[in-house]
């Protein structure tokens, strides 16, 4: 494949045979085309109410490449605008988070109030023309937000489906983790680091890969889990027993262990506060069945939930870099000291200093570098590892999902959503396309055993 040809993205995802070529993970254009396509269509989480408690609250995020301001209003509604000022392009507020009336850029002094409406120009009464209209250079508003448990939706598609809609099956798996908990949960850490390596390296692991982690994180298991009743399972190798689930716009995930069956005591801070029997009863009241789905979960793009309550969102910085924005969240109602061992659970395991974080970042470090090489950039990446056959809303597990923790089914599905995102111009279209791969990947299990 020629450099300087335009790449034609059907050339380079074969959905049925399981195959991805390395340059979606490298290319500029393919890039810049996952900017429109992708990150200008699809939900991102925004904020944790947690995060931005009172009015006039605020933090800065981003969806894509583009600064968003997200501010919890007077009223306790939450909006977000653009955090570009509409006279010469400033970031109105240079600030990652804080408390404010409103915003003042720091340029010319434009200044906007709480929802991002421009409410002062500086010398507007005797150097502007009388015709000169404040209400015309409000920030760009992103608009549509949606509300779900604690967590706070943006899209700038004015024709995105309904956020509830976009989650479909993924729905109950999430709810699995966000929301077990009479009082909620709260954010109590925040970290954030760049790493060399493409987004979706990172995006298709808590989707999909649980598989790496019998090797990649052997080291890092052996020393977490000793003395504990993981010791033995750690040393017997990883059994393989449990769930992968997939749905319709790319989201995945999967977990360790049969419905109802005893999850071996790891030593976890937040395992030892579940196994408490008032704790039991109330997860078991407030979710049924769906209590024990916890391993990891990505809803597509980025919003990523690891079991032991690190949250994430990764922001794409290029086709070679990515910025990890990391939380750590704990039951509101817990005790001090139960929320301050779950912080330190994760401060050990999956921040940038965390045994499992560095093992992974390895991986996605060397692979963007090996890209860098002209035969190892259309040498092509595998997907053909099924795990178990298929199955559509199986017993209490709605979307689709197999009986087997290791599988590629979840990865396939995302990039055959992320193929149809790239090759549609609007959510309709996506919407049609998805309807028809969904059945194509519901009888296609036997293609890619068949490769
Ligand atoms: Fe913001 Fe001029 S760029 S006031
Ligand atoms: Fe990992």
């Amino acid at each position: 494949m020629a450099d300087n040809t335009s790449l034609d993205i059907t050339d380079l995802i074969d959905i049925d045979n399981g195959r991805l070529n390395g340059r979606i993970f490298t290319d500029e254009e393919i890039y810049e085309q996952e900017l429109e396509k992708v990150w200008k269509r699809a939900w991102v989480m925004l904020a944790h109410d947690s995060m931005i408690p009172k009015k006039g609250d605020f933090l800065q995020t981003y969806i894509g490449e583009d600064p968003v301001m997200v501010v919890r209003q007077k009223d306790g509604s939450v909006r977000a605008f653009l955090n570009q000022c509409r006279h010469r392009g400033m970031r109105i507020c240079r600030v990652d988070k804080g408390t404010a009336k409103a915003f003042t850029c720091t340029f010319h002094g434009w200044a906007y109030d709480l929802a991002g409406d421009l409410i002062q120009v500086p010398r507007q009464d005797t150097a502007y023309p009388e015709t000169f209209e404040r209400g015309n250079f409000s920030a760009v508003k992103v608009p549509r937000i949606q509300y779900y448990k604690g967590f706070w939706f943006g899209t700038w598609d004015e024709d995105a489906p309904d956020f509830e809609d976009y989650l479909g099956s993924a729905k109950y798996y999430l709810d699995g983790y966000i929301d077990r908990w009479d009082g909620g949960m709260e954010q109590v850490a925040f970290h954030r680091w760049v790493l060399p390596n493409n987004w979706k390296f990172m995006a298709e692991q808590p989707t999909s890969d649980m598989q790496h982690s019998e090797i990649t994180h052997v080291s890092a298991a052996t020393v977490l889990n000793k003395g504990s009743d993981a010791a033995d399972r750690t040393k017997r190798g990883t059994n393989p027993v449990g769930r992968q689930f997939f749905s319709d716009y790319g989201h995945g995930g999967a977990w360790y262990g049969e419905k109802g069956a005893e999850v071996p005591n790891t030593g976890q801070a937040m395992q030892k506060y579940e196994a408490q029997p008032e704790i039991a009863e109330m997860i078991a009241r407030r979710l049924g069945d769906n209590r024990e789905v916890r391993g990891h979960l990505n809803i597509w793009p980025t919003f990523m939930v690891l079991g032991n309550y690190t949250i994430r969102v990764t922001h794409p910085r290029g086709p070679h870099e990515m910025e990890v924005w990391a939380w750590t969240f704990v039951p509101k109602d817990a005790p001090e000291e139960i929320k301050d061992s779950i912080r330190r659970d994760v401060l050990r395991t999956f921040t940038p200093g965390g045994m499992f974080e560095a093992d992974d970042a390895l991986n996605w470090e060397e692979m963007q570098h090996v890209l860098k090489g002209r035969v190892a950039r259309d040498t092509g990446y595998l997907y053909q590892m099924v795990g178990a056959p298929i199955q559509w809303d199986e017993g209490c597990y709605p979307g689709g999902s197999s009986a087997h923790v290791f599988s590629d089914n979840a990865a396939i599905n995302m990039y055959a959503n992320y193929l149809d995102m790239m090759t549609s111009d609007s959510w309709e279209e996506l919407m049609e396309k998805r309807a028809q791969h969904r059945l194509g990947l519901s009888a296609g299990d036997t293609v890619a055993a068949e490769a």
